[in-house]
């Protein structure tokens, strides 16, 4: 397929060119934000890994400093991976990471560097002290030595300091804890913080929440209410959490629900992975960055000379439920948002859509719309069959198939002949005992003309009451990203697709109900959202 300039992203975190991938040591100093990032500095694929370095004050918009650690030390030879930052009491940060020290096989060790002068608000120096590195290292026999990676910011708990590494046993994936009393020699825990029957943990997170509703976020060193477990599995490609409890004695964590760790919940039910959290003091909040891979074919990746976005950074913090996280764009990004477009009270009968006008950038642009269905009497049982599968659901149940309450939602970065869109939208079933279940999903299977492209459906159940016929859903419409979040925040779908008419000005945005119930569009606004500093692309 032929890859338009105009495909790629306006306001998603992105270097000027090449492959990226995870977001690593997100961090907030002397009123800079710090954003390093997996990068390959020679090509648009996988490879020669370095941390590249970028800062901001906002978050939204970024300055690309120089790469801030690259292989330069016999514990990191062959490529400095993922990892995090913690704050030290006396302020300075200090930078855990993976280092890869084998050409043949990924041999994996964590290493540590601080700052070369903590003064500079930009921290564009870092020394990785020959006496300290590696921190640790796989014991033979014990560890496995290839799948030991991803050090997460460390918390302090009773006189240690504590951070921990991905790994796998067997097929038993798990998160080593190491302890330190001084952050420069660190010793294993016999047992791991906790494992699962999922495979290989990478990137793992661990982090306190406040109370349920509670929209502050914590430092990772308070005491939570609640605590969060997040790892990336390398078997599925998506990134999935838990709610539990912390025995900072014990050093162990338990899931709240007791099938928690085989019904995990995931950030996001599209393509988003290798996250990381960081609390940021400026706004007492907790903000999670993750990156998005392109569904795009590898030569059209280096046709292009870049490969990889990051989300919109987005505050998170514990539903009033206190079962789920919530997730919301940072405030920050509506500082690109032009003038609204808004529509009022227009109802929707089954089988209507209509064109939201006036935007001029109807391919970058922020829509929030609140619905209200009429009844919920035509919502369709719930087949079991499905295995509670959401995608398997919508991979059958897409936009185009009528439904009874839904399928009603966006049609974006849509042709005006709607040969090409991408659906996002809702669809409501009712389960065996006539409760509604309430089905997210992004279904790009028009989205393009273009062959080769991988575009799955995705999608997740909304654990939100509709009872009342309302529910919310934000867009972030980005060239070739659609970022959205269901029920304000409840459920998140990112997906990439690469209309080949359905760009620049020839996108549209609609509002569809292919439902038998009347629906109302009870409120939307939609924005123009202008580009930030990228940078400097
Ligand atoms: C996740 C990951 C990490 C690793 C890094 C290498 O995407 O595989 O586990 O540290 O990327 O770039």
């Amino acid at each position: 397929s032929i890859v338009s300039p105009l495909l790629r992203t306006g306001y998603h975190f992105q270097p000027p060119m090449n492959w990226i991938n995870d977001p690593n040591a997100p961090m907030y100093y002397k009123g800079w934000y710090h954003l390093f990032y997996q990068y390959n500095p020679k090509g648009a694929v996988w490879g020669n890994i370095v941390w590249a370095h970028s800062v901001s004050r906002d978050l939204i918009n970024w300055i690309a400093l120089e790469p801030a650690i690259y292989p330069s030390i016999p514990s990191d030879q062959y490529g400095c991976w993922s990892g995090s930052a913690t704050l030290l009491p006396d302020g300075t940060p200090a930078i855990t990471y993976t280092g890869i020290t084998r050409p043949d096989v990924n041999y994996q060790v964590q290493n540590i560097a601080f700052p070369k002068n903590a003064s500079d608000p930009l921290l564009r120096e870092w020394v990785k002290p020959p006496e300290l590195n590696p921190i640790a290292v796989p014991e033979a026999g014990v560890i496995n030595a290839t799948q030991f990676r991803d050090p997460t910011t460390a918390w302090f708990a009773g006189g240690h300091w504590r951070m921990l590494v991905g790994g796998v046993r067997g097929t038993r994936g798990l998160a080593f804890v190491y302890r330190s009393r001084d952050f420069k020699r660190w010793t294993r825990a016999k047992h791991p913080l906790h494992s699962a029957m999922t495979g290989m943990w990478e990137c793992p997170d661990f982090f306190p929440v406040a109370g349920a509703g509670v929209g502050n976020g914590l430092d990772t060193s308070e005491r939570g209410e609640k605590y969060v477990l997040k790892s990336s599995l390398d078997l599925t490609r998506y990134d999935y959490y838990t709610v539990g409890r912390y025995d900072e004695r014990k050093d162990r964590y338990v899931p709240d629900n007791p099938a928690g760790d085989y019904r995990r919940i995931r950030y996001d039910y599209g393509n988003f992975y290798a996250s990381k959290t960081f609390y940021d003091p400026a706004k007492r909040r907790r903000v999670l960055l993750g990156w998005a891979n392109e569904s795009d074919s590898v030569p059209d990746d280096k046709a292009k000379g870049w490969a990889g976005v990051h989300a919109i950074p987005r505050k998170i913090w514990l539903d009033p439920s206190g079962k789920q996280l919530l997730q919301w764009p940072i405030e920050e990004v509506e500082t690109l948002r032009g003038k609204p477009v808004t529509v009022a009270g227009k109802v929707l009968k089954p089988g209507e859509h209509f064109e939201v006008t006036g935007l001029a950038t109807a391919y970058q642009a922020d829509v929030e719309v609140s619905f209200e269905v009429s009844s919920l009497d035509k919502a369709e049982p719930f087949d079991p069959a499905y295995d509670n599968d959401a995608q398997k659901l919508c991979g059958v149940k897409g936009a185009d198939v009528k439904g009874g309450v839904g399928p009603f939602g966006l049609w974006v970065l849509a042709s005006g002949d709607l040969q090409e869109k991408t659906a996002v939208f809702f669809r409501v079933f009712k389960d065996g005992y006539g409760k509604p279940k309430v089905l997210m999903c992004t279904d790009p299977t028009k989205s393009s003309l273009s062959p080769d492209l991988y575009k799955p459906t995705f999608a997740g159940f909304v654990d939100t009451d509709i009872s009342s016929g309302k529910i919310s859903l934000r867009s972030l419409i980005d060239r070739s990203v659609v970022e959205s979040f269901g029920a304000g925040g409840k459920t998140c779908i990112l997906s990439r697709v690469y209309p080949s008419i359905a760009i620049g000005k020839d996108a549209h945005l609609y509002v569809f109900n292919n439902g038998e119930a009347d629906v109302k569009v009870s409120q939307l606004s939609a924005w123009d959202m202008k580009k930030p500093l990228m940078n400097g692309a």
